[in-house]
């Protein structure tokens, strides 16, 4: 039944996909998995310690030893719980979104993490996002996307995002550092940002949040068909 399909999404960061994938897994009343916020969870946990961002082996211990919770409220808005404290505002500041690219780097963290996702993507009903979901997590998924947009509009979109919560950077600032973290990301050894060989390759450059929306589905719906025909 397509209450069981799994969904991966990878793609650079503001290509879309946290709004598109849990719009996607509303609309077929599956579970979202937002796997950037658990790397970006682990990151916080170790700034607070006061951690080197280089001690493999010191994040890879705290990251093991670290519960992650995910709560959708009454509003619908997804929750991340770290040892039973709500962090979903604080891992979305700037000193997260610095550090995370060399956090998630840590073979150690990766093996941690993934494991918990890999866990949740067995029972099937879940769209997940990240940057190695179709190749690491999730190989046998249903389905793959790979969004992208150019990142003169990922910058503009993710600005878009900082100036309604009073920041005051400017759009080259923004564009700096998701150019810095799309590089660090994508050459990294371990789980390299990169499309599966078979996945869909979207570029929503030009698209509206609700056309990305309706040619997900629209090929959930035919991977659907072939699942049942397979
Ligand atoms: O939302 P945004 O694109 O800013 O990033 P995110 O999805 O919250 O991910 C934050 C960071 O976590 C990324 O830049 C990656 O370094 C890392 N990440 C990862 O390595 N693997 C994943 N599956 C998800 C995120
Ligand atoms: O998760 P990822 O970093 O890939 O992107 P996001 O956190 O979902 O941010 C994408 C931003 O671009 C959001 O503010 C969306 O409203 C907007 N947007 C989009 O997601 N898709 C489009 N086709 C157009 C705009």
């Amino acid at each position: 039944e397509i209450g069981k399909i799994t969904i991966a999404i990878d793609g650079p960061a503001g290509s879309g996909k946290s709004t598109v994938a849990k719009r996607v897994a509303d609309a077929l009343g599956i579970l979202y998995l937002d796997t950037g916020a658990m790397y970006r969870a682990v990151t916080l946990k170790a700034l607070r310690a006061g951690l080197a961002l280089d001690d493999e082996a010191a994040l890879a211990k705290l990251a093991a030893a670290t519960a992650l919770e995910f709560k959708q409220t009454a509003d619908g808005s997804y929750h991340l719980f770290m040892d039973g404290e709500d962090v979903s505002a604080q891992i979305r500041t700037a000193p997260v979104t610095k550090a995370v690219s060399a956090v998630s780097a840590v073979a150690g963290v990766r093996e941690v993490l993934v494991k918990q996702q890999q866990r949740i993507g067995r029972q099937g009903g879940v769209v997940m996002d990240g940057r190695d979901i179709g190749t690491v997590v999730l190989p046998h998924a249903d389905l793959k996307i790979f969004l992208t947009a150019s990142l003169r509009e990922r910058a503009y979109r993710r600005w878009l995002e900082l100036q309604a919560k009073g920041d005051t950077v400017t759009i080259d600032e923004v564009e700096e550092d998701l150019k810095r973290r799309d590089a660090f990301d994508s050459g990294r050894s371990v789980a390299p940002l990169r499309p599966a060989p078979d996945s869909v390759t979207l570029d929503t450059t030009a698209l509206s949040i609700e056309e990305v929306v309706e040619r997900i589905l629209a090929l959930a719906s035919s991977s659907f068909c072939t699942m049942q025909e397979g």
